[in-house]
């Protein structure tokens, strides 16, 4: 299976910026196979990214997007405006899900809507720190998964990438902690079970499940040997040039 570094830049960068990182990023690169580079930059960067890019090095994914095609949506970018420029989409990210205010039904119609364009939806599921406190980590993680994934065929399934990323380990969180190696295998194990029970062993097997939350060159090695971690999203490190090239250089290594 192919193993995803994905770089989600969030508000940061303008389009000349952007375009200057991605720049450095290509040279920088190593040569490598069975990996997956995409960054996530602003949404008015995507266009001329794309002109920019080559898609076998580097793919672009969006932040977000609307789950109409077209119509009276004041401010909206639908995926069908995104499609052909962006081969991923970020959906349900905590930030969307807490500060924007997105709900499991909304986030359920954003990756109905990403499939039908040709995205694929890289579904983000993480608990807050109070659900852990309380013992409610895996039903948090339950109904966001089973929400999400709830207008996907089962066709379509092995396009969706799950993106586990505990809230309370983001680092621009107030106190964010870093989730610890067995914090982390407990909840993606929660995934992967939820998705055998509802899908099937083998349907499960094919779905990509991505780790997130203060992801740094120094414990990226440790987080990607988890099984069943077959990739990292990464905020802050993702900003920072040859952070986010060592990490690329460890998944490399951690797949040797
Ligand atoms: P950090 O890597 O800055 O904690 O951000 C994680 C994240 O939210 C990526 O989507």
């Amino acid at each position: 299976m192919k193993t995803y570094i994905v770089g989600n830049w969030k508000l940061n960068f303008t389009v000349g910026e952007s375009s200057i990182y991605l720049h450095k990023l290509v040279k920088s690169l190593p040569s490598y196979r069975n990996l997956e580079v995409v960054v996530a930059p602003s949404t008015l960067s995507l266009q001329p990214l794309s002109l920019q890019i080559d898609r076998k090095r580097i793919k672009l994914a969006a932040q977000n997007g609307f789950y109409r095609d077209y119509g009276a949506f004041t401010g909206e970018v639908s995926f069908s405006q995104l499609r052909g420029l962006v081969d991923y989409a970020i959906i349900g990210h905590s930030e969307r899900r807490y500060i924007l205010k997105e709900d499991d039904k909304t986030i359920q119609k954003k990756v109905a809507a990403a499939i039908r364009n040709k995205i694929r939806p890289i579904l983000c599921v993480g608990e807050i720190e109070s659900e852990r406190a309380f013992g409610e980590t895996a039903d948090t993680i339950k109904d966001q998964l089973l929400g999400g994934l709830a207008d996907v065929s089962d066709d379509d399934l092995s396009k969706v990438i799950i993106a586990y990323e505990p809230v309370w380990a983001i680092s621009s969180v107030k106190g964010a902690k870093l989730a610890s190696p067995s914090e982390v295998a407990e909840a993606i194990d929660i995934i992967r079970q939820t998705l055998i029970e509802t899908y099937g062993a083998e349907a499960a097997k094919k779905i990509t499940v991505l780790f997130g939350g203060s992801v740094s060159p120094s414990n990226a090695g440790g987080y990607l040997t988890i099984p069943g971690v077959n990739g990292l999203l990464v905020g802050g490190a993702s900003l920072i040039l040859h952070e986010f090239v060592d990490i690329i250089e460890i998944a490399k290594k951690v797949q040797a």
